[in-house]
């Protein structure tokens, strides 16, 4: 099928740009993306892998997460995309060749998800707790495909089994100067086009507010959320059925739609890998869901309404993430 030359590049660009807005380990986006005559081709970038996702596993979930919104994007925009996973067998890093079909309808539903993509961020202060989260779970579980990837909720005894977790991850982390030279590596004072900007981490204090949470460089700024004691946050845990690349892409995919479903519905979310880095802590993740391969955990809350919040975070230029190439095919 060539139906590539019927998408307008314009609307190409613009839709890759808002998929960047994905979100991505430490924000290093380590995607690559290809426009041919065939299609848009979704590639992994190894000269951007974050220096301890040594197996690429993180990097892989950031590109299911990236290839999700996409999709979410294309559908607004009145394409469907048929994805192609893992097309090609000599190329591991071409995670998805892409073509697109005109669709009849674009739904308020499809135009809110998009939306979504522009106004979810990482949020890594304490959550009020979700009001109606058997509303909320109801409405998520329509939205979720368990052959992609599984989903379990976190019972109040798991969560403190997840708290404990953390601060032994912390402890074992705690003299590992690799760990944290890279944490500092993807951390900044400024807005460059990667990783995190101090404005979006939590101060001390803040982060003493938060139970389950990664411990990132101490950053100095006045108290946010004070109105907030502790983290009330329900804690979801995304798993793999396989140790395969295609799912590990698929949990990522799974990310996106948990993340975009979540801000659709006015909560905010923070996604969390700290307990899945480490074999210890993951075994401690895997007895509380019962699930052999946990890969991302997402804490999910309530944020005060028309509260100040710091500015997204910088992504790439397009110009870096995006070759269009119309003459050959990749
Ligand atoms: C695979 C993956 C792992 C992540 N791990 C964490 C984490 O452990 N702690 C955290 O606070 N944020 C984590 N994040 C969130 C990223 O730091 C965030 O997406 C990135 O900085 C971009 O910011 P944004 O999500 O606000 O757009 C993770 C994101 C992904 C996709």
């Amino acid at each position: 099928m060539n139906s590539m030359t019927t998408v307008a590049t314009d609307i190409l660009a613009r839709t890759v740009a808002l998929a960047c807005r994905a979100p991505s380990y430490h924000n290093s986006q380590p995607w690559h993306w290809v426009a041919d005559r065939d299609g848009l081709h979704l590639f992994l970038d190894p000269n951007r892998l974050v220096q301890t996702d040594l197996d690429e596993r993180q990097a892989l979930i950031s590109c299911g997460a990236v290839l999700d919104h996409l999709r979410v994007a294309m559908a607004a925009a009145g394409w469907k995309a048929n994805i192609d996973r893992l097309p090609d067998p000599s190329n591991l890093e071409h995670l998805a060749s892409i073509d697109f079909t005109e669709m009849t309808v674009v739904t308020a539903g499809h135009r809110r998800r998009a939306e979504a993509i522009a106004t979810r961020r990482t949020d890594r202060l304490p959550f009020g707790p979700v009001t109606d989260w058997a509303g909320f779970e109801t409405a998520l579980r329509t939205r979720i495909d368990d052959t992609v990837a599984l989903v379990d909720v976190v019972s109040d005894a798991g969560r403190r089994e997840l708290v404990q977790a953390t601060d032994l991850t912390n402890a074992l982390r705690f003299y590992d100067p690799y760990y944290f030279a890279t944490l500092q590596r993807w951390t900044a004072p400024f807005e460059a086009s990667e990783g995190i900007p101090y404005d979006s981490l939590a101060s001390a204090s803040e982060g003493d507010r938060v139970d389950v949470g990664r411990t990132f460089p101490i950053v100095h700024h006045p108290d946010r959320r004070e109105q907030v004691p502790v983290d009330y946050s329900t804690i979801l845990v995304i798993s793999a059925h396989e140790k395969t690349r295609r799912d590990t892409l698929g949990c990522g995919e799974m990310l996106s739609t948990v993340l975009l479903e979540a801000t659709v519905a006015g909560l905010a979310t923070c996604t969390l890998t700290h307990l899945t880095e480490l074999s210890t802590s993951r075994h401690l993740v895997e007895d509380v869901t019962g699930r052999a391969l946990p890969q991302v955990l997402v804490r999910v809350g309530d944020a005060p309404p028309h509260e100040q919040f710091p500015p997204p975070t910088p992504r790439r230029p397009l110009a870096d993430v995006l070759t269009v190439n119309l003459e050959q095919e990749v």
